[in-house]
């Protein structure tokens, strides 16, 4: 600030109150930029204050988005789920994934990337595979969907189900409902002679296909497992789709044996 600003800037009661007080020169710049910096400080101090006092005033976050009491943007569907029929008031927006697990607790069907890329949350429309988190409960209306819950037969497994089981084809498991609705729907596949992308000759349709571990694996690709169990899921869909039985090639250690591995490797004296 040069002095003739600085004569611009003060009044002249200011100017005569500085010079009483002593303060010229340079001493007068510095103390006027301090005032300034003083003066900058107190409206900004003011300005938080205000943004503060209208945060008060708007409504929270939660108050804006929370969902209203009922359902937003309801629809009627009907639908037949393992083979009762519901009749539910869904968010139009809702997937058929949330639907399940959220709406009616058929939590068997997992939710891995909820964006179409993982498999885990496949279950079965009218007979056909489809990814239940991209698609709409409200497009379902009229429709028939089986997911994992809805295989067995009361206490008897789906033949994949006892197939899995028997061929070791899960670790964790979380892939495993989406797996196992895959592989049955993929049995009827074949039985329509849909081809793939792996499938030789399109020209030929044939139906009841005898399926390839080629095949089984490519018509299973959407389907990821983090686990690594695929040689399992391959050898379950194998047997079940080619009717052929394989020998079981794991059972549950009995007491016994456990006794014996354990004395083998001299720690007989852990068997408690
Ligand atoms: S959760 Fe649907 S594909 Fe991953
Ligand atoms: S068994 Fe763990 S992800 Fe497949």
């Amino acid at each position: 600030m040069d002095d003739n600003q600085e004569q611009n800037d003060l009044s002249r009661d200011e100017e005569t109150l500085l010079d009483q007080l002593g303060i010229v020169g340079a001493a007068r710049r510095k103390f006027l930029g301090q005032s300034m910096a003083a003066l900058l400080g107190t409206f900004a101090f003011h300005l938080l204050a205000k943004e503060e006092a209208f945060a008060t005033l708007a409504a929270a976050p939660e108050a804006v988005f929370a969902p209203a009491p009922g359902v937003e943007n309801a629809v009627k569907v009907l639908l037949k789920i393992n083979g009762s029929t519901q009749r539910l008031e869904v968010d139009s927006r809702m997937a058929l994934l949330d639907t399940l697990r959220e709406t009616l607790g058929l939590t068997g069907t997992k939710k891995g990337c909820d964006q179409g890329q993982c498999g885990a949350c496949t279950v079965i429309v009218d007979g056909r595979r489809v990814l239940s988190c991209l698609t709409l409960a409200a497009s379902c209306e009229g429709k028939e969907v089986t997911t994992i819950e809805g295989l067995a037969d009361g206490d008897n497994l789906h033949p994949m189900q006892a197939a899995f089981i028997k061929h070791d084809g899960f670790q964790c498991g979380y892939c495993t409902p989406g797996q196992i609705c895959s592989a049955v729907a993929l049995l009827q596949e074949a039985k329509n002679g849909d081809a793939s992308h792996v499938t030789n000759n399109l020209r030929t349709s044939t139906q009841n296909l005898s399926l390839s571990d080629e095949e089984i694996r490519e018509r299973m690709s959407g389907n990821i497992c983090r686990c690594g169990a695929y040689p399992g899921i391959v050898a379950a869909v194998r047997e079940v789709q080619s009717g052929r039985e394989t020998a079981h090639t794991w059972h549950f250690a009995s007491d016994e044996e456990i006794a014996v591995a354990l004395n083998e490797e001299g720690k007989a004296d852990a068997i408690v």
